[in-house]
């Protein structure tokens, strides 16, 4: 190992080091994030209308990603486990979504931002929840889910976030117990959702296993772990299990991106620019498509009811790793690979390699129709063997190029996958 020149106190702050601090670049950054996090004034106060939670510890921090390769990182208190409260919100919500369909789900919470806080009266004109991500979309959601009465329900949630998770999540019975005897607001919300007919069970069959999903324990590795898993799609990277469908992993992270950090929504998207949702527990769970999941703890919120310092570390994360949704690059990788002609036979090959989504099938036509006017091109090849996906679009476009190369040139595709028979959208 080279010899290490940083003040080793920036990366331990009082703490027991954890081995990874040092043996892995990533890690390290996280940690440096942390510390300097940690140094700055964020003020907050740990949530106490649910008597349990005023029990934690404030000064716990810990941040943790997983990327959608599978690979886990993490610094801090990553593995100290909290209640996941309205973090559970956009997981249950997928749940729904996958058991029901974006339409029959759609008829009774809307998608809207409510601009309000996390257990506002906020319901559209039609009766609805204006969004599944505060507390009266949240029990809508959960009735949605499947099951005849709440124990049902409760089992169903509590396989499915376990399977996001990856592992068995079991219910913390005290923060149970403490936010089932103080829950007079939530009644009072599932009475309403119940009289705009938003709500179709049993108040209790909805309330009881909203209230134990928020009772979940999870660590901050798991969140990571959840996010990763709505990143990739709804497929568990470390798993290799696929939970939802990819078309409710979009639905979900889109709401997300419009209303998981409640009336700090907008502030949220233009500072950090990841979706993302955060429970009073002290969590924020983010999710940056196609790259990473990212979960965060430290138990202070801030006024939005937001974690104080985990807002603060996602900024700055955000920031200096560029994970801003869209920070797309200006300059993409060429989907082209090489060109080679072989002017003896008149055999212009185009190797492309990737993804081969709207922005890449552009470069790819437009460099397959300079090489085909070259006059001694008679066959153009499209080599595909690199590639590992065709999106709709693109197989049309790669079609239509047959007739538009150029008046006597052939075109010849490799595609040995047979990505252009199966193109996805
Ligand atoms: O409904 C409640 O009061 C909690 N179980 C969850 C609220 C929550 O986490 C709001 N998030 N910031």
């Amino acid at each position: 190992m080279p010899e290490q020149t940083t003040d080793e106190s920036t990366f331990t702050a009082g703490r027991p080091r954890h081995a990874e601090y040092v043996d892995n670049p990533v890690n390290a950054a996280m940690a440096r994030v942390l510390d300097d996090v940690r140094r700055e004034d964020h003020p907050g106060a740990v949530a106490d209308y649910i008597p349990e939670l005023a029990k934690a510890d404030p000064e716990q921090f810990g941040i943790a990603s997983v990327s959608v390769t599978g690979r886990s990182y993490g610094a801090g208190d990553y593995r100290t486990p909290f209640s996941i409260q309205s973090m559970s919100k956009p997981f249950v919500y997928a749940l729904a979504l996958q058991h029901l369909g974006a339409d029959a789900v759609g008829e009774r919470i809307g998608v809207e931002p409510s601009g309000e806080a996390f257990n506002a009266i906020s319901f559209d004109q039609s009766g609805r929840p204006e969004n599944p991500l505060i507390n009266a979309g949240a029990i809508v959601s959960t009735s949605l889910t499947p099951g005849d009465d709440g124990a049902e329900r409760f089992a169903h949630i509590q396989a499915g976030l376990s399977a996001f998770a990856g592992r068995d999540l079991e219910v913390d019975d005290a923060v149970y117990r403490s936010e089932s005897g103080t829950a007079f607001r939530n009644l009072a919300l599932a009475a309403l959702a119940k009289s705009t007919d938003a709500l179709r069970v049993p108040i209790e069959d909805a309330l009881d296993p909203y209230i134990r999903q928020c009772s979940l324990l999870v660590d901050a590795h798991d969140v990571a772990v959840m996010g990763a898993t709505l990143a990739y799609g709804g497929l568990n990277p470390i798993t290799g299990v696929r939970v939802v469908d990819a078309a409710v992993a979009r639905h979900t992270l889109s709401v997300m991106t419009g209303c998981g950090m409640y009336d700090r929504s907008g502030a949220w998207m233009c500072s950090v620019g990841i979706p993302a949702k955060s429970g009073v527990g002290g969590g924020i769970v983010a999710a940056a498509p196609g790259e990473y999941g990212i979960g965060v703890f430290s138990p202070p919120l801030d006024e939005a009811g937001n974690s104080a310092r985990g807002v603060a570390v996602l900024q700055r994360l955000s920031s200096e790793f560029g994970l801003h949704l869209l920070n797309r690059p200006m300059t993409p990788v060429s989907a082209v690979e090489s060109v080679s002609a072989d002017p003896a036979s008149g055999r212009v090959t185009l190797r492309v390699r990737g993804e081969l989504d709207f922005v890449a099938v552009e470069q790819v036509v437009h460099e397959a129709l300079s090489a085909g006017q070259a006059q001694s091109c008679t066959t153009m090849v499209l080599d595909l063997t690199d590639a590992t996906r065709v999106s709709t679009v693109s197989a049309y476009l790669i079609n239509q190029l047959a007739a538009d190369i150029g008046y006597g040139v052939r075109l010849s595709i490799t595609d040995p996958s047979g990505l252009l028979a199966d193109p996805v959208r």
